[in-house]
């Protein structure tokens, strides 16, 4: 059964993350359904917007930690790498509703959407240094420059969970939404941009990304480049068993 599930209705591309009993974390295969996704709706003209939303409670819980200890450091650019450098490249609006937990990529790929809903209850983190890692999908650069330097510092640094209160401060979210109406809402923005004329839609995306795209990919091969690094190290290894073996990790002896 596919974690993925995607739909067409109204000219809105819906793309659905289920894998609830892992808290939706996403594997190689998830990552190459959603890249596949992302794809089809820009090569077809019916689609005029996507929403990608997970399951009422949780959003995703990032990347498969399984998939991150498993990783063969030898083999080729992962599918979640695809994903993430697809990501800025996506032509029509990206519009994402965001319920519990949105863990690593869970909110790092929000920097790249362009309409945000969250509910009250929505739990962000980036966790990156507390895994031993480092950051990815140019969170590294979008964060500091839509937050602030020093908020991006506290999210980014030190990994902690945030509420949607903090991330519609740091800049992230366009909007709080109650749970109960999340998803019919986000549904809504994402019928009223797909009835707009959609070149005028595309083109107004294309210019406000125009001057970072080529910062963004440099970005993403800095950060592929360390994270690769970091897959292998002590650190995250530690890290990692941690989470599986419901422990707390010890860095003491790094
Ligand atoms: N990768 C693999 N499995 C994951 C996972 C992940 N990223 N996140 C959750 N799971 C699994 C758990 O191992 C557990 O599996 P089990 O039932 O076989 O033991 C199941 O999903 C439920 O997770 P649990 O931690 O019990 O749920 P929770 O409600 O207490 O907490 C989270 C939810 C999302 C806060 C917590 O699971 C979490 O922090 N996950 C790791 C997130 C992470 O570090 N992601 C990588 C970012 S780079």
């Amino acid at each position: 059964m596919s974690h993925i599930k995607t739909e067409t209705t109204d000219r809105v591309m819906r793309i659905e993350i289920a894998r609830t009993d892992k808290k939706n974390a996403l594997t190689q295969d998830m990552y190459r359904a959603m890249s596949q996704a992302l794809a089809a709706a820009d090569a077809d003209a019916q689609v005029r917007a996507i929403l990608i939303h997970g399951t009422k409670d949780c959003f995703t819980a990032g990347n498969d930690l399984k998939d991150f200890l498993d990783r063969d450091p030898h083999a080729g650019p992962a599918a979640s790498f695809d994903f993430i450098s697809g990501l800025p490249k996506v032509a029509k609006p990206l519009i994402a509703a965001v319920g519990g937990a949105a863990v690593g990529v869970g909110t790092t790929m929000l920097l790249h959407c362009d309409l945000v809903y969250a509910a009250p209850g929505a739990r962000f983190q980036m966790p990156f240094v507390p895994l031993g890692l480092v950051p990815e999908a140019a969170s590294s650069l979008l964060l500091p420059m839509i937050a602030g330097y020093q908020r991006a510092a506290e999210l980014l640094m030190l990994g902690q969970p945030f509420g949607a209160d903090k991330a519609l401060a740091a800049g992230f979210v366009t909007e709080i939404v109650p749970e109960d109406r999340l998803l019919e809402h986000a549904r809504a923005a994402a019928a009223a941009v797909a009835a707009l004329p959609p070149a005028s839609v595309r083109l107004t995306k294309q210019l406000m990304k125009r001057q970072l795209r080529e910062a963004i990919a440099a970005q993403m091969q800095e950060e592929g480049r360390v994270f690769a690094e970091r897959l292998q190290s002590g650190e995250a290894k530690e890290a990692m068993n941690a989470f599986f073996e419901k422990r707390k990790p010890d860095f003491s002896r790094f």
